[in-house]
């Protein structure tokens, strides 16, 4: 047995673990996963006994808030739900808040708008877990599913391709470091106004392993190319509705069709982190198909975010019986 917890106090982004801490999070995912029919009897059930998770999220959540309050539950912890009237550095300093909880709880996961205000958080409190449910910049929880989902279909991933087209968002930022970590190529597509930030390419060729290559295109065709994998994502995120019509106009070209798809490698997978908006950036067909694993995706929020949870919080060392061998 080798410990599965990681010494890092938080996680901001996918970039607060390194390429091991990543793949022993999969494997204890999986781990779990295959455990939960076990209930009370799973070796983590108890885990986070006598321990407190808040949640507060400042945006909708259907698949994350779930997701995290089974996790708790299902590890032995206390869930206190927050409500929106903390009004995040709106009613007090953000690091009040911060250091109120600190004193109340071992983690707050957050859902909020600015990165840089979840690292305002983190830094306050040096004694709180800090989890991002997602901001504007990361929602690398969401990732963690990805690359579960991928794993699950393909096994080792070095050397696969996956393609993201459409908004170079939060989701494609967290995405691409965690793909890049585990030797995946990222082919990114974009209109000019919204592709990828360019902090984030260079995250990722700095992370990036076993050659994994990060490439930027205009043209949704040239990125789905012989892909394995085909992503996508709203195209009008939280707090950007008054957007919506000029980005329907602009990222109509990206829209994940038939057509596109066929370009991808055969049986190549339909990956959506969800909410979806057929018609816009997917087809219903696309989204109802064979090759759709987008609820694959919605499961393993759960298993992933157990696996987070227990590297975070579980004592120094923990190796929770599991079956985690040494690489
Ligand atoms: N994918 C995702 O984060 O879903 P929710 O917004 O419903 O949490």
């Amino acid at each position: 047995m080798i410990p599965a917890t990681v010494t890092r106090k938080d996680f901001l982004s996918v970039l607060d673990f390194d390429a091991t801490d990543l793949e022993r999070c999969l494997r204890l995912a999986a781990q779990v996963k295959a455990d939960r029919t076990l209930g009370r009897l799973a070796p983590t059930a108890e885990t986070l006994s006598g321990r407190h998770v808040a949640m507060l999220f400042d945006k909708p959540s259907l698949r994350t808030r779930t997701t995290f309050e089974i996790a708790i539950r299902e590890l032995g912890g206390h869930l206190v739900a927050l409500q929106p009237d903390v009004a995040l550095g709106r009613r007090e300093p953000v690091a009040d808040v911060a250091r109120n909880l600190e004193r109340w709880v071992d983690a707050v996961i957050i859902r909020t708008f600015s990165q840089d205000v979840l690292q305002e958080f983190a830094a306050a409190a040096p004694r709180l877990h800090v989890v991002n449910a997602l901001t504007d910049q990361e929602h690398p929880c969401q990732a963690l599913a990805d690359v579960l989902t991928l794993q699950e279909h393909f096994g080792l991933l070095r050397g696969r391709t996956i393609a993201y087209v459409g908004d170079g968002n939060n989701v494609a930022t967290s995405l691409t470091h965690a793909a890049a970590m585990l030797g995946v190529h990222v082919h990114v597509a974009s209109p000019e106004p919204y592709q990828l930030p360019h902090a984030v390419v260079q995250q990722a060729t700095s992370v990036a392993r076993h050659g994994a290559r990060l490439r930027l295109f205009s043209d949704a065709a040239d990125a789905v190319a012989g892909a394995d994998a085909v992503y996508t994502d709203t195209w009008t995120s939280m707090g950007q509705e008054t957007e919506a019509d000029i980005r329907r106009r602009v990222l109509a070209p990206y829209q994940v069709n038939d057509e596109l798809m066929a370009l991808a490698r055969p049986g190549a997978l339909f990956m959506h982190c969800l909410p979806a908006h057929r018609g816009d950036e997917v087809t219903a067909d696309v989204f109802e198909s064979d090759v759709s694993v987008v609820f694959d995706q919605a499961e393993n929020r759960l298993h992933g975010q157990k696996a987070l949870l227990l590297m975070l919080l579980a004592g120094r060392g923990a190796d929770f019986g599991l079956r985690m061998a040494v690489d």
